[in-house]
């Protein structure tokens, strides 16, 4: 079984209360997103592997750690999981980024893909999947079997809000999977929207319907 990581950091919980208030407009949204991404990529990164290099201080010659060469990919579920692109690049600016447009169709709640864009060699890469919102999790489960079919192994699922049901479900069908989630919130309601949730991620960042 996968693990669930809940990051609840204060600052963490406080810019979440921020995007939940339905009073908080896009942009301000955007920018929230942004930096919650970056707070938790921090977390996400915990277990980068170090190396030793020798570098000189103004001091003397000395051994000090550094990232060893890790290659990393991020992929944004289109439309919502690219306001978190930018913060998680800011702590990883190497990383590769692939997207994978799916939406849920209204009726069937089911994903439907629309576009992928990967980079060649994902079977070599920790992939770090994401997307603000975990519902049913078919979106989620969709864009994982897609990469795994692609030959990714490693692969992360970050979210800012989930639902008990979306996380117990990515961790029945891929139970490799780690899932890095903000909250855990109450339920889903009769249209499948977390409650209480943050409302349309998609639409509320980039300002439709
Ligand atoms: C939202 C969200 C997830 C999905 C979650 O996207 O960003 O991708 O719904 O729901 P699920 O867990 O039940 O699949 P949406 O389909 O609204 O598309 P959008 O990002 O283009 O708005
Ligand atoms: N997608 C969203 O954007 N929000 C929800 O609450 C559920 C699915």
């Amino acid at each position: 079984m996968g693990k669930l990581i809940v990051i609840d950091h204060p600052l963490i919980q406080h810019k979440l209360t921020l995007i939940r208030d339905k009073n908080t407009g896009s942009k301000d949204f955007r920018d929230l997103v942004k930096e919650l991404s970056m707070l938790m990529g921090y977390e996400i990164t915990r277990d980068l592997p170090l190396q030793e290099v020798e570098i000189e201080t103004p001091v003397c010659v000395t051994k000090s750690k550094a990232i060893a060469g890790k290659k990393l990919g991020i992929i944004p579920i289109l439309r919502a999981g690219l306001g978190m692109v930018d913060g998680m690049l800011k702590l990883i600016p190497a990383a590769k980024v692939g997207h994978i447009g799916l939406y849920r169709d209204p009726e069937t709640l089911e994903p439907v893909e629309y576009y992928c864009k990967l980079p060649t060699d994902i079977e070599e890469r920790d992939l770090i999947v994401l997307d603000p919102m975990l519902a049913t999790g078919g979106s989620a489960m969709a864009a994982i079997r897609f990469i795994k079919d692609k030959g990714a192994t490693n692969i992360k699922l970050v979210c800012l809000i989930a639902s008990p049901e979306g996380i117990q479900a990515v961790q029945k069908a891929h139970p490799d999977v780690d899932i890095y989630v903000a909250s855990v919130d109450e339920c889903l309601n009769d249209h499948a929207y977390i409650v209480p949730g943050l409302g349309d991620a998609g639409d509320r960042l980039f300002g439709t319907k």
